[in-house]
């Protein structure tokens, strides 16, 4: 399977605290990774710095072959990588206007754009909420919009930040369907969770973050 994502030598420091010292990860094109870790291990850290929201030293990245300065954010890889946080903003208006906003700003026509938010509602099981106002969702109403923010722009790859955490039990069962299928789709996902039924869906990669490193396991000791 050809890499879509190579990253060698990512180094993270808070003042004098380092906090990533990663070799090398490879993320193939189609797969799904699951990062874990504790708290406070770095892992929300290099996320954010895959999606260029954080500035970290790194020696070489390629995305599909194509090397980039993750510090210096082409405008191409902001169509191919969306990161979704773990508490997602979502501005004031109505659930259709926050997933059509990526859309807007690609410049895409109002028709294709309805056609598309429909779909992605549909997705997401929102029919019922379309009249709440965005910022009146619960959180994990407000987590189903952010993924469905997500997969609209159809990106390559998904950089998923504990999209289950603190969400009630049914919500947290909604999001779950949502990210298995994003994960079965021909999209690349790379989350961070500490939830089990994810981190235990078929065909997931794990990676774990310890002492700043990354390693692959193959299976969790918490979970022998
Ligand atoms: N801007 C910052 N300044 C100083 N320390 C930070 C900053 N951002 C994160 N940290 C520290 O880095 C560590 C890793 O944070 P994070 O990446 O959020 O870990 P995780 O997502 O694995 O819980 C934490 O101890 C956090 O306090
Ligand atoms: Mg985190």
């Amino acid at each position: 399977m050809s890499p879509l994502l190579v990253v060698e030598g990512v180094r993270k420091s808070f003042g004098a605290r380092r906090l990533l010292d990663i070799a090398e990860i490879e993320l193939a094109a189609g797969e799904s990774y699951v990062l874990t870790g504790e708290n406070g291990s770095g892992k929300s850290t290099f996320l954010r710095v895959l999606a260029g929201l954080e500035r970290a030293e790194v020696n070489a990245c390629r995305f599909d072959g194509r090397p980039v300065e993750l510090h210096n954010y082409p405008v191409w890889l902001r169509r191919e990588v969306v990161y979704v946080h773990q508490h997602p903003y979502l501005f004031r208006g109505s659930i259709a206007d926050n997933i059509a906003f990526g859309l807007r700003a690609r410049g895409m026509g109002r028709a294709e754009r309805r056609k598309l938010v429909r779909e992605a509602i549909a997705w997401a099981g929102m029919g019922d909420l379309l009249d709440v106002p965005a910022h009146r969702l619960s959180g994990g109403e407000k987590q189903l919009v952010a993924l469905a923010r997500a997969r609209v722009l159809h990106p390559r790859l998904f950089l998923l930040d504990e999209p289950t955490a603190n969400l009630d039990a049914e919500a947290r069962l909604q999001v779950i369907a949502l990210i298995r299928n994003l994960c079965d789709a021909n999209s690349t996902v790379l989350l961070a969770c500490h939830d089990r039924e994810i981190i235990e869906l078929p065909h997931m990669h794990r990676l774990h973050v310890e002492n700043g490193a990354i390693a692959a396991r193959a299976v969790l000791p918490a979970f022998r």
